[in-house]
């Protein structure tokens, strides 16, 4: 996510925005950019990479004089991590600049409306439509101005806005994309997050969506759309500048795990009008969805725990055949890649390099492949033939939550869509599963704000030395996923196995208290799952269980159950897991371990 800051006052405009902005980083990014007004005109410097580099290049901000600037970290979204897409973006004569947190939705309607006026394009960005709108629509008063492009855009956004023609005045406006105003002794500053301004203030006003400030050296004004001043309250800010990282969560996985919501409603609701599944981006015509005669995804960790589940999806639904490979074993395997076959490749950051290299190997036997990524512009991004995108935004903690949930809503939609297709899928299927597909993200809230009785439960085993996790079918995939979680970052020793294999040696570790969590929610194994858990119990194993709502006849055989909402049998991993997430962070917690950034662990893995 992009991370804006913007500055007018006594001092020097460009160290208080590269310092802002450092404190943005944890928020992700791929580029970084300012823009400043020396008096005459505004100057900008752009860099690729870290933001030390946009430092080196301007001496820490000496060689961009003036007392208001704008400033840019960006994690690309709309074209590739380059300098000519890093912000501010600027209308063609530089009177204009801008720097944008959001996504503009209708920007490729917007691009083609002022293509066609003349207005040319210099980045592949949904920004750049906001430069030359705002330089469309100016009448010399900025305040009307931005006002009347609020009409036009659609979407989300934060802006911060700079109009060379009144250089002593920044600009800043948002909708369903964070900022906050700060009111300092010797400047204002607007940020997308508090602890790029608290080194110069801790008074800060949250702006609302569709609201205006208007900064100047001396004042903060704020307006309504219909450019009606407002008043505005500003609060003190207690907290340190660690936690307002973090948003005020105590650790970034916490927080990670609280935007899984909104992370699965980002990938879901652009890919689902008017009750059909649209993935443009595949460019795959259906009569080549029609031509795929075997899916093998291939992935390492978590994310190859959501091609388990989606194996379970794309086979049920759709009649695919997949086989899904662990990329490390996958590419010395000599795998077989017959015509018709789709290799699908699922990576967070799109750098993982056995990932990386089992994309290569499919594609040197000259199948097709698609990429399911969350980094743009990354490897597995850029060589994949196809590339559908979860929009996860930057995840911070090692232990993959967000992306990880965002991995599973585009595997669902990829299966739907393959199973209509396929006509497999009926209009009305189609319809239920979208509904109950809609209804995740709220589900998924209810079951976060269950915390408080996990942690209970979690703290009872900070020191367990063995967990197994067992389950049939989805739920042996889920088993798989909650017992990665666990061990990466408690350090417990845990293992997942299909419930019906427990008998065939692993049981003989199950001994008086040890803990089996079971994962029962397939109705058609429902009664199987049941049995292995009976097994366990007899000898001696405390089970918790995770069963859909109604199966209360569990808590005859469970000891501790804790029951998630009804949804399509394929979704259910989307909810089960929250609470063995819950669970596992819970117990590192009480553990006192690392939680964000566990021993040996590194979160982008680029070597074999
Ligand atoms: O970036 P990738 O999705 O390719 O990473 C794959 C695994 O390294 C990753 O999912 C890892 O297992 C996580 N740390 C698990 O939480």
């Amino acid at each position: 996510m992009c991370g804006i800051v913007g500055y007018i006052g006594e001092r020097p405009a460009a160290p208080v925005l590269l310092d802002g902005l450092s404190k943005l980083e944890y928020r992700g990014y791929d580029s970084a950019g300012m823009a400043v007004y020396d008096g005459e005109k505004i100057n900008f410097a752009k860099a690729t990479g870290r933001l030390k580099v946009l430092s080196e290049l301007t001496h820490d901000g000496e060689t961009m004089p003036g007392s208001a600037g704008i400033g840019h970290t960006r994690w690309a979204t709309h074209g590739a991590p380059t300098d000519s897409n890093a912000h501010p973006h600027f209308n063609k004569e530089r009177t204009i600049a801008v720097v944008h947190n959001g996504i503009i939705e209708n920007y490729v309607k917007l691009k083609k409306k002022l293509t066609d006026k003349g207005y040319e394009f210099c980045s592949e960005t949904d920004t750049e439509v906001v430069a030359h709108l705002l330089d469309y629509y100016y009448t010399g008063e900025p305040l009307e101005t931005v006002a009347k492009i609020m009409h036009r855009v659609e979407g989300s956004y934060a802006l911060g806005i700079i109009f060379m023609d009144h250089p002593d005045v920044i600009y800043s406006v948002r909708k369903d994309s964070p900022l906050i105003v700060g009111r300092g002794k010797d400047g204002n500053l607007i940020a997308s997050d508090v602890p790029a301004v608290l080194k110069y203030t801790r008074e800060v006003c949250f702006i609302e969506n569709e609201e205006i400030a208007k900064l100047s050296r001396d004042g903060i004004e704020f307006f309504n759309v219909d450019g009606d001043l407002i008043e505005k309250d500003f609060k003190t800010i207690e907290w340190d500048i660690n936690a307002a990282e973090k948003g005020g969560y105590e650790h970034f996985m916490l927080k990670e795990m609280y935007e899984q919501p909104k992370t699965v409603r980002d990938t879901m609701n652009p890919r689902i009008k008017d009750g059909q599944i649209i993935i443009d981006e595949l460019g795959m015509t259906e009569e080549e969805i029609r031509a795929i005669r075997k899916i093998h995804i291939i992935a390492c960790g978590s994310a190859y725990h959501t091609g388990v589940t989606s194996k379970y999806i794309f086979e049920g639904l759709a009649r695919i055949p997949v086989e899904v490979d662990v990329a490390s074993e996958f590419r010395y395997r000599n795998p077989i890649l017959e015509e018709g076959a789709l290799v699908i490749i699922i990576s967070q950051s799109g750098e993982t390099a056995d990932s990386l290299a089992a994309l290569r190997e499919a594609k040197a036997q000259g199948v097709t492949t698609l990429g399911i990524v969350n980094v743009v512009g990354s490897s597995i991004a850029r060589e994949a033939d196809k590339i559908m995108y979860t929009w996860a935004g930057p995840e911070i903690a090692v232990a993959t939550t967000k992306a990880y949930s965002a991995q599973l809503i585009a595997q669902y939609l990829l299966a739907m869509k393959f199973a209509q297709v396929k006509g497999r899928l009926s209009e009305d299927g189609l319809s239920e599963m979208l509904r109950d597909l809609k209804r995740l993200p709220d589900q998924i809230e209810l079951l976060l704000n269950n915390k408080g009785r996990i942690q209970k439960f979690a703290n009872r085993y900070i020191a367990a030395k063995d967990v197994f996790f067992i389950g049939r079918g989805i739920d042996y995939a889920i088993s798989l996923e909650g017992s990665l979680k666990l061990k990466e970052i408690s350090y417990i020793h845990s293992e997942a196995y299909a419930a019906g294999e427990l008998k065939h040696g692993t049981i003989s570790l199950i001994e008086d208290g040890t803990l089996v969590a079971a994962v029962a929610t397939q109705d058609e194994l429902f009664k199987k799952t049941v049995s292995n858990i009976v097994e366990v119990r007899t000898r001696g194993a405390f089970v918790m269980a995770v069963t859909n709502e109604g199966n209360t006849e569990i808590e005859k055989n469970a000891d501790y159950v804790i029951y998630i909402p009804q949804t399509n049998k394929y979704f259910t991993n989307s909810l089960a897991i929250i609470p063995l997430q819950l669970f596992s962070y819970y117990v590192s917690v009480g553990k006192g371990c690392d939680v964000d950034k566990p021993r040996n662990l590194a979160k982008s893995v680029t070597v074999e």
